[in-house]
């Protein structure tokens, strides 16, 4: 399993809170306030917050999958919450209280790494540098191809990215890419 520890450095690591944790086995008030404060899981695995928001799944998950808040600033987020009406060519608008209350659980699980803290270009994580070099291996025309279509499409090859999951154990080739795009590919 890789970690991801890119996006969990704000925030205590999850095996540094059980080692010490297991330090203080014994003295459960303590043990208890630690874990209360256990983040969110910053790993490969689960990159969705632990809180979910159904109302976010409902509505922004009309168009494409739900993508994690932990991987976008929070700056970002808001900059798109305020433009939905043109949103990547389309109109995903919402009544003022519906995004209120999504803009309100994104800023709260945004990124706040430093390197997910800078806004990338156009609001996409696709154009964060943190993508490009964690798929610096895969062929600019992959993204393009229509068993893949855009590189916003996650599921494409992350099989379990609905569930946060981006995990190299769940990655798989798309169906009907041809396979001299498999050059780069760590499977
Ligand atoms: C009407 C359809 C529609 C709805 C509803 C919608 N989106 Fe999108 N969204 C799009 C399209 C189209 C793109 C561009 C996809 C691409 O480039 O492949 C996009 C792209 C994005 C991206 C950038 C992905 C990247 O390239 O990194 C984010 C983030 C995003 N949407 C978030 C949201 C959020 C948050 C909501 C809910 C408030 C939402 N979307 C609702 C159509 C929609
Ligand atoms: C064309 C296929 C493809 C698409 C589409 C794609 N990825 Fe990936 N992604 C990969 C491959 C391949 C890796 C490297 C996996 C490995 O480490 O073996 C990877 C790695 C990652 C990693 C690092 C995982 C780790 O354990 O270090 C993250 C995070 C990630 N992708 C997020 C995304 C997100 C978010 C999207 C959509 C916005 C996306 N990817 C779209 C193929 C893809």
């Amino acid at each position: 399993m890789h970690r991801l520890p890119n996006f969990a450095a704000a925030r205590p690591h999850p095996t540094f809170v059980r080692t010490i944790a297991r330090t203080l086995a014994g003295a459960s008030l303590a043990l208890a306030t630690l874990l209360a404060v256990a983040p969110a899981h910053a790993d490969s695995r689960n990159m969705l917050p632990r809180n979910p928001l159904p109302v976010y799944t409902q509505e922004c998950a009309a168009c494409h999958m739900a993508f994690a808040p932990g991987f976008l600033p929070a700056k970002s987020w808001q900059h798109m919450m305020g433009s939905l009406d043109k949103h990547f060519g389309t109109d995903a608008s919402l009544d003022a209280a519906t995004v209120q209350q999504i803009a309100t659980w994104l800023a709260a699980n945004a990124g706040t790494y430093k390197r997910v803290a800078e806004a990338p270009p156009e609001d996409r994580m696709t154009r964060a540098a943190w993508f490009e070099r964690k798929h610096r291996k895969i062929d600019p025309q992959v993204w393009k191809h229509t068993s893949v279509k855009s590189a916003a499409n996650c599921l494409a090859c992350h099989t379990r990215a609905d569930k946060g999951n981006y995990d190299d154990d769940s990655v798989a080739y798309p169906q009907g890419l041809p396979a001299r795009f498999r050059t780069g590919w760590n499977d």
